[in-house]
């Protein structure tokens, strides 16, 4: 997987290198991180990669000529094709299915703004798609940026030692991950649930299903409506809301059945 990465701090993108799984996946050339720095293609005196915004007003933006040759810089060492995707509060929120969509166009270029943000001349003529990691405002684009390039890498075949891992994550298949518990058996008068300790596989497949389920319902009821549940699921989930007492649980149920 290509990323092509257009910042005034290419450094920064040593977190991802330099760091854990996509440290692994980078070495191993599963993952390639090619950086183009903006200053690098100002060609004035000092360098410069901002400017005033017409009209006035506080801050600063991000310059036309050196965002433009560090974008097609970005373009001519990417595959061919490859699309530019900027990061800005402005964008469509980063999801698992974006995140998803990006790693099946193999390669891609981000862009991370600073500053006020960018000219919107440039979003126009060379970005494909903005793109928000949530309703916050950041004094960068590196950070998104590296958010994008963790969880695409996280899909790239060979980058998680065992792909059921990405395959079991959260969002992955529109359920919440089931609780985990690892060693040791008791803690703090805590135990593991039982279940899980049996040995049988198809029980505890059930039982981490059904706590999913529960999770998705009690913390994210918008991901179930949109996902949908099949028949089993219904049963599991009705088996947990009726241990609660809570009522009309078929009623409630059928708001979630088959999409
Ligand atoms: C200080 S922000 C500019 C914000 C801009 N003035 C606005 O209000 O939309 C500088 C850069 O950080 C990045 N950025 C900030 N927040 C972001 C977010 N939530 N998602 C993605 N990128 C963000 C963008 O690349 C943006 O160009």
């Amino acid at each position: 997987m290509y990323f092509g990465v257009v910042s005034l701090f290419p450094q920064m993108f040593e977190a991802v290198t330099n760091y854990g799984v996509t440290r692994r996946a980078h070495e191993r050339g599963l993952i390639k991180v090619n950086c183009f720095n903006p200053r690098d293609y100002a060609y004035d005196k000092f360098k410069t990669v901002d400017d005033k915004p017409y009209g006035g007003g506080p801050g600063m933006l991000m310059k036309v000529q050196p965002l433009c040759d560090a974008i097609n810089a970005a373009r001519k060492d990417a595959p061919e094709g490859t699309k530019v995707v900027c990061m800005s509060p402005q964008g469509i929120a980063l999801d698992h299915s974006l995140v998803a969509r990006f790693h099946d166009w193999g390669s891609i270029i981000l862009v991370a703004g600073r500053y006020e943000g960018i000219d919107e001349r440039v979003l126009q003529k060379e970005v494909d798609l903005e793109v928000s990691i949530g309703d916050y405002v950041l004094s960068g684009g590196e950070l998104p940026a590296m958010c994008v390039i963790d969880a695409v890498s996280r899909l790239v075949p060979g980058v998680l030692g065992d792909i059921r891992n990405a395959e079991e994550d959260s969002f992955a298949k529109g359920l919440l991950h089931y609780p985990q518990y690892t060693r040791p058996e008791i803690v703090n008068q805590q135990s593991v649930p039982k279940i899980i300790l049996s040995g049988n596989h198809a029980q505890i497949e059930q039982w981490r299903l059904q706590q999913s389920l529960i999770r998705t319902y009690e913390r994210r009821p918008d991901l179930l409506k949109s996902r949908g549940i099949n028949k089993l699921e219904y049963k599991l989930l009705k088996e947990y809301l009726q241990s609660k007492n809570i009522q009309d649980v078929d009623k409630i149920l059928m708001t979630y059945l088959g999409r």
